[in-house]
């Protein structure tokens, strides 16, 4: 079976593709068989972090241009690549059909793989929910500020709502360190588990990073250079927490369920 796992946002430019992508190649370096999917349609840039473009991507697929086994694009001998476009494809207003047809898709993929990472897109619309209720875990990236705890409580009420999900592990990105990190979720906690229905895990924070700005920079994620130990180390234990999250039972279609 495959894992797939959402990492969405209330807030957009918090660091969901940034830490989505060296995720995914943090997981694939521990030596499990990884896909990452850039489901930020419309918006989707992950293939400009990951430094590579891809020839065919989902609007090809959606569109009917091409099968998905076609899209996947190799990274490295463990991880491997679904591009969500660029900017100004066709994918920007995704109807629940073509949303249907990329999740059943993946259930025919030849290829087996142990993770999926999604890199799904800001706030909380159908899309967006359509696409974490498909997923079988839950991050929210927040960053310290008051309009992401905002726009995270917003976002976790709105997937609550409308398919029933119940846990969510919270990252803290552009956080001072591991204890500011800790006390802000602390008192994010506090507040959403009084006003809705929902589990919560401290699964992981990242400073904020010259290497990661520079990382961005020459499109060479900041995982991938030795020299960054502190950002490595922050995905290696992030990686870690992931079996702390639980697993969302919602309805509706999965990846990788027929
Ligand atoms: N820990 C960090 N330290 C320094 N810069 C960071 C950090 N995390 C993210 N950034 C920077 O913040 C910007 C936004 O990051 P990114 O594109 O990953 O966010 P996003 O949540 O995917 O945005 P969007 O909602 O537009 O998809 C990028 O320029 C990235 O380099
Ligand atoms: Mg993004």
């Amino acid at each position: 079976m495959t894992e797939s796992i959402a990492i969405s946002s209330g807030k957009g430019g918090v660091g969901k593709t940034t830490i989505a992508v060296n995720l995914a190649l943090t997981i694939a370096k521990l030596g499990k068989k990884t896909l990452l999917l850039d489901a930020d349609l419309g918006m989707a840039n992950a293939h400009i972090i990951l430094g590579l473009n891809a020839e065919k991507n989902l609007d090809d697929f959606v569109n009917g241009n091409t099968n998905i086994n076609k899209i996947v694009v190799e990274v490295n001998s463990k991880l491997d690549f679904i591009s969500g476009g660029s900017a100004i494809h066709n994918l920007l207003n995704l109807n629940e059909t073509e949303r249907y047809k990329i999740i059943k898709s993946f259930s025919s993929l030849k290829k087996n793989y142990d993770t999926m990472i999604i890199d799904v897109g800001a706030g909380a619309d159908a899309s967006s929910t359509g696409f974490m209720a498909a997923s079988n875990k839950n991050i929210v990236i927040v960053v310290p500020e008051p309009t992401s705890f905002v726009d995270a409580y917003g976002l976790m009420k709105a997937a609550n709502f409308d398919h029933k999900l119940q846990n969510f592990g919270i990252f803290v990105n552009n956080s001072n360190n591991e204890v500011h990190a800790k006390n802000y979720y602390d008192r994010f906690q506090v507040i959403f588990s009084k006003y809705l229905d929902i589990n919560s895990n401290f699964i992981g924070c990242l400073k904020t990073s010259q290497n990661i700005k520079n990382s961005i920079m020459s499109r060479r994620p900041v995982v991938l250079d030795k020299t960054n130990q502190e950002e490595i180390y922050s995905f290696q234990a992030f990686s870690k927490n992931l079996e702390k999250i639980k697993t969302n039972d919602s309805k509706g279609i999965k990846f990788f369920e027929d």
